[in-house]
């Protein structure tokens, strides 16, 4: 039978069992000494940063946020396109928020929309490396430095990526990191801020350190998820599982994706499964997951190049752009084509499973009904939320590349 591909692939040390195992033998699954190691082992890699790990990403953002304690009222400049999650808690932590519009070209901050948002009560730009590509930093910094805003890096999807030399989250004054399940880390959930002040550093820690320890059962049951949604993506699961609701759906022009993801609704209060610390147990994942992230890096790049070969001459199909002196990870090869929706319907029905839109046109969104957008309905956010995105993840096989890369060209080449 032929086995369906799904559009996502999580990054799995093959002994992660072990691992949990020794860390619930020594009575070290929540507390223990691997949050420690993580985050040294983390900021080395980065060259000498503070690391602080968090309940996830978003909350990293969070005590960054109120640890640069910042006066009422600022405004923070964010991507018209990311994940709403990441604007609304900056209305959590006080903040106004401002969107500016992305390059659709890179599908990150367009820098003269960001310096347009610019009034004199923004005090923080938050660069969204989408999809693995880091932004223009050269030029947000220096608006940035001109206009004395605080830079926040997100760098959820960009985990290993580097602009001009340097990596992702120690080019502004802080960055953060999601190591959610698909994301280039996987530690079954969590996150970390990267700050480059000791005592910006120590307040977040102060931040990230006043909340309780999660409750066993509920890192089980983390662990138990991570373990389902690895299992449930592998090709023959897949095929069986998840596969036939998306057939079915291209067939009635359903689309599915909405359950897929957090519901958008206010953050306000914190849901109470935010507020609480990193475990052990996955700060242990974390720190084996790190000795591989750069091989996971170079095959899913090698992935990407496969990709880049086959769709890279097709006549109004454009591959992704990688700026010079930036490194692109793939968190999402995204790619534009006509009649996108059309496309994907085929590629589904040729057994391969692609993604439309991985985050949210939060400027269109009713939860920031009447936030500032500059320029207002934000176009090129629009315009890249018509791209498609082509499974190009770590743990697909050279073959099964291969395959994704001759039934897309076949699909995209026939339109
Ligand atoms: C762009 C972006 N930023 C931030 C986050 C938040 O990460 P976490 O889910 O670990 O809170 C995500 C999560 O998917 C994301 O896609």
């Amino acid at each position: 039978m032929l086995t369906a591909i799904s559009r996502y692939g999580a990054r799995v040390l093959p002994d992660t069992e072990q691992i949990i195992a020794r860390t619930r033998a020594r009575g070290e699954f929540i507390q223990g000494p691997h949050i420690a190691r993580f985050e040294d082992a983390f900021a080395r890699r980065a060259g000498g940063s503070h690391a602080v790990a968090a309940s996830n990403g978003r909350m990293a953002f969070y005590y960054i946020l109120r640890a640069l304690d910042l006066p009422p009222g600022s405004e923070i400049v964010l991507p018209a396109l990311t994940f709403w999650v990441v604007p609304d808690l900056a209305r959590v932590a006080g903040l106004k928020v401002v969107f500016a519009d992305v390059d659709p070209a890179t599908f990150t901050l367009d820098p003269a929309a960001f310096e347009r948002a610019i009034t004199p009560a923004t005090r923080a730009v938050v660069p969204t490396h989408l999809y693995g590509l880091p932004c223009d930093m050269g030029a947000i910094l220096e608006i940035a430095a001109r206009h004395n805003l605080n830079v926040i890096e997100d760098c959820a999807h960009a985990l290993g990526a580097t602009c001009d030399g340097r990596p992702v989250g120690t080019l502004g004054d802080a960055g953060f990191f999601s190591f959610q399940t698909l994301k280039p880390l996987n530690c079954y959930g969590g996150g970390l801020a990267l700050v480059r002040s000791a005592a910006l550093a120590s307040r977040v820690r102060a931040l990230a350190g006043q909340e309780p320890w999660p409750d066993g059962k509920r890192v089980e049951k983390r662990l138990l998820v991570g373990r389902l949604q690895r299992i449930f993506i592998k090709p023959w699961v897949f095929t069986i599982s998840a596969f036939p609701i998306l057939w079915v759906s291209s067939l009635i022009g359903a689309n599915p994706d909405v359950y897929l993801w957090e519901k958008i609704r206010s953050l306000h209060p914190l849901p109470e499964e935010y507020t609480e610390r990193f475990s052990n147990v996955q700060a242990a994942i974390g720190l084996a997951a790190l000795d591989r992230l750069d091989e996971w890096t170079a095959r899913t790049q090698r992935h990407a190049q496969v990709m880049d070969r086959a769709l890279g001459d097709l006549p109004g199909i454009t591959i992704p752009q990688v700026p010079p002196g930036r490194t692109h990870v793939y968190y999402q090869y995204c790619v534009y084509g006509p009649q996108r929706d059309e496309l994907v319907v085929r590629c589904v029905r040729r057994g391969i499973d692609i993604e439309t839109l991985h985050v949210d046109v939060c400027s269109d969104l009713d939860l920031f009904a009447g936030e500032r957008v500059e320029p207002p309905g934000a176009p090129g956010a629009r315009r890249a939320a018509g791209a498609m995105q082509i499974p190009v993840y770590a743990s697909l096989s050279e073959e099964q590349t291969a395959r994704v890369a001759r039934v897309v060209r076949g699909v995209l080449s026939s339109t």
